[in-house]
């Protein structure tokens, strides 16, 4: 209890006051510094592995998995597919990104002034269909997490670079998301910090908790539970198992008994580009496997 507190005044979270005390750039000293503190064994780079960073064991279990034809394989080779389909207007996803949409996933997301929003790599490319002409696709797994997770495959290896540019309305929504990450909520009244800033390395519900740094870095992510679920439903397709950050947010909100916020909500958005910022530096690595 007491390093909890220790930790929230360092992070400028004094008793239920959430005023601005640290830029996010200290912000993110103190996040890495404690995490450094909890885990003297682990690398910082080895972070982007989650659980997998913690415990030997099922470490080898993952690189096994991994190695041994990943079940995100024929997602990769859809998404692509989908990537360089000609859209309505003639163009392909690719009209819409810098770079051709290629090794672009460690800027994601980020704030557009234009707009005055955070932009989530589905949004831009849902956004990229709907002005070439095209329906949207359905948030969350599916078509989007497969193009999502091509682009995070050709992104493999570059670091996370997330940028709060000097806006107002860009600090305002890292703080929304800090604030969102750090309270308390749903029946069981527990944050997303409670489990994975001050409890990670413990075990929650029989699973071992990851580290909130580097959560970020291998989305979307196929995983042995959204599997099965889609297989009792007769799914058993390219994109059976896999979801987006966003999905598993949902699932975490869940876990305390809250009630999840709609995908691409401001909530999330917010929550998503604090938390992507909150693992800058570290590589991208998705498609990522999970339990
Ligand atoms: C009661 C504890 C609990 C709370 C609260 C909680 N989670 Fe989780 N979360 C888990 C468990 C258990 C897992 C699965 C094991 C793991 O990877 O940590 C998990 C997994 C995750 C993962 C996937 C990690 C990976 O490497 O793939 C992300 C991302 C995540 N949580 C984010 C959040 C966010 C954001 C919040 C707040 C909205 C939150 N969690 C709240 C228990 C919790």
């Amino acid at each position: 209890m007491k390093r909890l507190i220790i930790i929230m005044t360092a992070l400028g979270i004094a008793s239920g006051s959430f005023a601005v005390y640290a830029s996010p750039k200290e912000d993110l000293k103190i996040f890495r510094a404690h995490f450094k503190k909890r885990f003297p064994k682990v690398k910082f780079k080895d972070f982007k592995d989650g659980i997998y960073a913690l415990d030997a064991d099922r470490r080898a279990a993952w690189l096994d998995w991994e190695d041994f034809a990943p079940p995100y394989t024929d997602s990769i080779d859809l998404g692509k597919k989908l990537f360089r389909k000609k859209l309505k207007s003639g163009k392909t996803l690719a009209s819409c990104f810098k770079r051709g949409g290629i090794g672009i996933k460690q800027n994601f997301p980020y704030f557009d002034k234009a707009q005055g929003k955070v932009i989530t790599l589905e949004v831009a490319i849902n956004d990229c269909m709907v002005k070439n002409g095209e329906k949207p696709y359905k948030w969350g797994k599916g078509k989007l997490a497969a193009i999502s997770g091509y682009m995070a495959y050709t992104s493999r290896g570059k670091k996370i670079k997330i940028k709060v540019p000097n806006d107002p309305r860009a600090l305002a929504a890292y703080e929304q998301g800090k604030r969102f990450f750090y309270s308390k909520r749903g029946q069981l009244n527990f944050s997303c910090a409670d489990c994975h800033v001050y409890n990670p390395g413990t075990m929650a519900r029989g699973m071992l908790l990851s580290p909130a740094l580097g959560q970020a870095t291998h989305w979307p992510v196929w995983r042995r539970k959204w599997a099965k679920k889609a297989a009792s439903k007769g799914d058993t397709g390219p994109t059976a198992g896999l979801g987006t950050i966003q999905r598993r947010y949902k699932g975490c909100n869940k876990q305390v008994r809250a009630k999840p916020f709609k995908f691409q909500s401001p909530q999330y958005r917010a929550l998503e580009y604090f938390h992507t910022y909150m693992s800058n530096g570290l590589p991208i690595n998705g498609p990522g496997l999970r339990q």
